[in-house]
Parts: C-alpha cells; sequence; structure tokens
C-alpha cells in the first residue's frame, strides 16, 4: 500500500534525491537531463513511497513569469513520473491530486508542460490557449512550439484567453 508524502525540496537528504532521480531516469529514460532534475528543485515535492521504495514524485516550484503583463509568482509542475514497473496503478494519479490542491493553496495560477495532455486532462488541467513567450537578454522571444504542451489549472480563469500572453523567466534546458 502506497503512501504518499509531500516534502520541502530543502528537507531532503542526498538518498532521497538520488532516489528520486532513479524514479525520474526509469519513467523518462535518456530523456531526463540534469537540467531536467534541477527545474524540479527549489520548492515542494511529492513523494509516492511503498515501504522504503520511492515509486513516484511530482514537484511544484514557483517560477517568476509576466501574465498579461503582470508580474505573477505561477506555480509550474516538474517530474512527474511513476517508476515504469508500478504505472497503470493510479500513482500517477494520486500525486498530482495532491500537488494540484497544494498548487490551488499556493499560487493564483499553476501550469506545466506536457506531452501526455490527457492524462492531465483527467485530472482537470486544460490545454493553454495563448501565447507563450520566454525573457532572453531582457527580450520577449516567442515559444510557439511550446504551446501545444502548455496546461494550466484552475480551468476557468479570466485571464486565460485565446489573446493571452504568458513570458517566462530563461533557465538552462527547456525554458517551459
Ligand atoms: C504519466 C504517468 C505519470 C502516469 O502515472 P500512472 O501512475 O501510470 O497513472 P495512473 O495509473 O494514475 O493513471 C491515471 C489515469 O490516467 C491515464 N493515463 C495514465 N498515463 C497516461 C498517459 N500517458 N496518457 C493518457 N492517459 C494516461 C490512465 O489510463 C488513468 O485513466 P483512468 O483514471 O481513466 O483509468 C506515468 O505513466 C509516467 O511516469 N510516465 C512517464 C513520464 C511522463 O510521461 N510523465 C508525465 C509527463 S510530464
Amino acid at each position: 500500500m502506497a503512501q504518499y508524502l509531500i516534502h520541502d525540496d530543502a528537507s531532503l537528504d542526498a538518498s532521497i534525491r538520488a532516489a528520486i532521480r532513479q524514479v525520474l531516469n526509469a519513467a523518462f529514460g535518456a530523456d531526463f537531463s540534469d537540467a531536467d532534475a534541477d527545474h524540479a528543485a527549489g520548492g515542494i515535492r511529492v513523494l509516492a513511497v511503498d515501504g522504503d521504495t520511492i515509486i513516484g514524485h511530482a514537484a511544484l516550484v514557483g517560477r517568476q513569469m509576466q501574465v498579461n503583463g503582470v508580474p505573477v509568482t505561477v506555480g509550474y509542475v516538474e517530474g512527474v513520473a511513476v517508476h515504469p514497473d508500478r504505472q497503470g496503478q493510479g500513482h500517477g494519479n494520486a500525486l498530482m491530486q495532491i500537488l494540484g490542491a497544494r498548487a490551488h493553496e499556493r499560487y493564483a495560477i499553476t501550469m506545466l508542460s506536457t506531452g501526455e495532455q490527457e492524462f492531465y486532462e483527467k485530472l482537470g488541467w486544460v490545454r493553454f490557449l495563448g501565447k507563450s513567450y520566454v525573457t532572453e537578454h531582457e527580450q520577449m522571444v516567442r515559444t510557439a512550439d511550446e504551446d501545444e504542451g502548455l496546461m494550466v489549472l484552475p480551468a476557468e480563469a479570466s485571464w486565460h484567453t485565446r489573446d493571452c500572453v504568458v513570458v517566462c523567466d530563461w533557465r538552462a534546458g527547456d525554458v517551459w
């Protein structure tokens, strides 16, 4: 029987970080980079734990963005993964329900980037309608290829229209 535990990232020791990385590597394969791992750091993490074994992970971090010209700290979900041996047993759903509730408490807007939109749609996320950008060298650079993978919570939000513009701060690796 799995347990779902919420931790501040800062409280995790090296052995737990290594176990989380193993789950992420197993779930994402070679696609998962050190930059991806860094993106999941600095906020909270929900761990699915069975006995002494971490079998799933999801992280929520705060990111500085401009939403329709207004500076906002947006909740951003990273590193959602269930070990391949344990997928299809409801752990991903449980992790995201807990993380989604925390996101709702902390942030007016929460976003993520994924290729697995249907998984998140079942959890109430909606596909991003607007145009995404990144700030690079103080310039707004359009990230049109990213629009399709972006998703938003809560589903109903007045700022979220086809004309909306969201600009994230640059970071190493995938900016979104
Ligand atoms: C995506 C992932 C986290 C789902 O975790 P999981 O524990 O297997 O999912 P669950 O068993 O909780 O499934 C919940 C629901 O989502 C569905 N689902 C699961 N993975 C799905 C996917 N990739 N696409 C669409 N639907 C999916 C399930 O069929 C289930 O639907 P149901 O409630 O109607 O039965 C897991 O498959 C994984 O780690 N994948 C590799 C990494 C990844 O792609 N992460 C997310 C992208 S950012």
